[in-house]
Order: C-alpha cells, then sequence, then structure tokens
C-alpha cells in the first residue's frame, strides 16, 4: 500500500453491507452524496454520446457509482484495496458484470488509452500522491476521454464542517477517517490534472442542503434519511468536476 500517512483506509475492511444500510455512520453522507454526484456524472457522459463506454472507478469502495453504471448498460471496471469491500459491491451488483479488481490506484492493472471514462470519487483525499494517481488515471484513459473527480477542499471551514462536525455529531465516525493535510485545493487539483494532460472543463461545489436535516439530527448521531445535497458555486467545502484528455 502506498498510503503512509495517518489517514485510515483500513476503516472500508470493516463496514460490509452497512455501506448501504448505516444511517448511525458518516457512510450515510457518502450514499446520500452519491445521489447527486452519479447522476450528474451520468448526464455529462450521455452529453458525450458515449453510449457504451468502457468506464473505470478507480477507489471504488462498495460499488455505488459502478452498480448504477452498469444497471444503465456501460461496460464497468471497479478496482480497489479493499477486498472486503469489493465483496460487497459485487453482492449488490444487479447486472453481475462489473470487473471488480483488487488493486492500487497507483498502478492501474488497464492498458495505455483503454478506458473512454476514469472517475475518483471521494478517493484523491485518501492518497498521499493525488498527483501521481491523477497521472496513471490520466495513462488508461483514451485522447478525449472523461475524468470525473470529487474530492474536498483545504481550508479551515471544510476542517469544521467536514472533519470536526461529523466526529462530533455523526456516531460511529472513525478516527482519522480524513485528514486535512490530504484535502486538495481546486486551484491544486487543476494543475495536477493539467500536468496529466487532462483539462477541467467543469467544476461546481457540492454540499448538504441544511434544510433537509431535522434540528432533533443534531442531537439523534444519526444521518436522517432526509439529507439531501446539492450542487453549490462555492468550492469551499467539497467539488465535483470534469476534465478531458488531450
Ligand atoms: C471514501 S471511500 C470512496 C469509495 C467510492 N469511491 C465512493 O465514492 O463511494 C475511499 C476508498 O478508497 C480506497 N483506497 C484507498 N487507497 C487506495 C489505493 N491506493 N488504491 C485503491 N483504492 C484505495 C479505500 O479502500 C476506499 O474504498
Amino acid at each position: 500500500m502506498n498510503n503512509s500517512s495517518k489517514i485510515n483506509n483500513d476503516i472500508y475492511d470493516d463496514y460490509g453491507t452497512r455501506w448501504y444500510t448505516a444511517y448511525d455512520d458518516p457512510i450515510a453522507l457518502l450514499r446520500a452524496e452519491n445521489r447527486v454526484k452519479l447522476p450528474w456524472i451520468h448526464e455529462r457522459i450521455v452529453a458525450q454520446k458515449l453510449k457504451t463506454a468502457h468506464v473505470l472507478d478507480v477507489g471504488c469502495g462498495a460499488g455505488f457509482l459502478c452498480n448504477d453504471l452498469a444497471l444503465k448498460g456501460y461496460q464497468v471496471h471497479g478496482i480497489d484495496l479493499s477486498s472486503e469491500s469489493l465483496k460487497v459491491a459485487r453482492q449488490y451488483d444487479r447486472t453481475r458484470s462489473v470487473d471488480y479488481q483488487i488493486a492500487d490506484a497507483y498502478q492501474l492493472p488497464f492498458a495505455d488509452h483503454s478506458m473512454d471514462v476514469v472517475t475518483c470519487l471521494d478517493f484523491l483525499e485518501h492518497v498521499e500522491k493525488p498527483e501521481e494517481v491523477i497521472k496513471e488515471c490520466a495513462r488508461v484513459l483514451r485522447p478525449n476521454g472523461l475524468f470525473f473527480f470529487h474530492t474536498f477542499s483545504r481550508n479551515f471551514f471544510s476542517w469544521l464542517l467536514v472533519i470536526k462536525a461529523i466526529e462530533l455529531l455523526v456516531k460511529n465516525t472513525p478516527k482519522d477517517m480524513h485528514v486535512i493535510e490530504l484535502f486538495i485545493k481546486p486551484k491544486e487539483l487543476e494543475l495536477y490534472c493539467k500536468n496529466a494532460k487532462i483539462d477541467v472543463v467543469e467544476m461546481t461545489g457540492l454540499r448538504p442542503k441544511f434544510s433537509t436535516i431535522p434540528i432533533s439530527a443534531y442531537f439523534s448521531g444519526v444521518v436522517p434519511e432526509s439529507l439531501e445535497f446539492q450542487v453549490t458555486p462555492s468550492l469551499l467545502l467539497s467539488y465535483l468536476g470534469m476534465g478531458i484528455k488531450s
């Protein structure tokens, strides 16, 4: 494993089906974010008229994106270092078609230019060297292929809301699930992409819709089922984006 920082990436081995079911855990926040991210990404793949694309999700976890795009008819590949998460991903793949493999994002087991779309969602802030990972993603991406990302911006507000508030308010938040040092400023990410010959063409913020959180939820330790996320012009907390390989 290439992760030597204090970020705790071992937690993903212990989730089991809680990836898909738990509300007393920050994993429910990830599911709620995905309800916005997945349609956002799908819309853009469709806009590029990529109907039978090969899609690779790097750090795919339990397969939220892979299983969704497989149902839509894409040929999907998902890699992750957590074999236990991949077991859950396979269990929830209703198409039984996704190619899930245990692999390290720094050494993707795919040929140069073999993918039409590569995604890194809630993932780049989990590795020490995101620039190297992005270069590896660019290697497997074909010219004009699409690169999608979602990650967290590094600043005081994201430390307070994404790390400290979640530790305080949501039950079962593992220690060092996120570390501020690995959060990435949008300008840095744009530069990493540029260095990998990926032009970032779109970036938008993503944040919780606070009106969907009942007051009682702040005291219960449980993520409410009603929680929704929304896109926002501000890139202050987390951001979602698309790049095109030149
Ligand atoms: C927060 S989860 C995100 C999962 C998924 N992308 C999603 O949005 O639901 C981060 C994932 O990155 C994986 N991971 C961490 N370091 C990795 C690496 N070097 N190579 C591949 N996967 C890695 C973890 O096992 C975990 O499943």
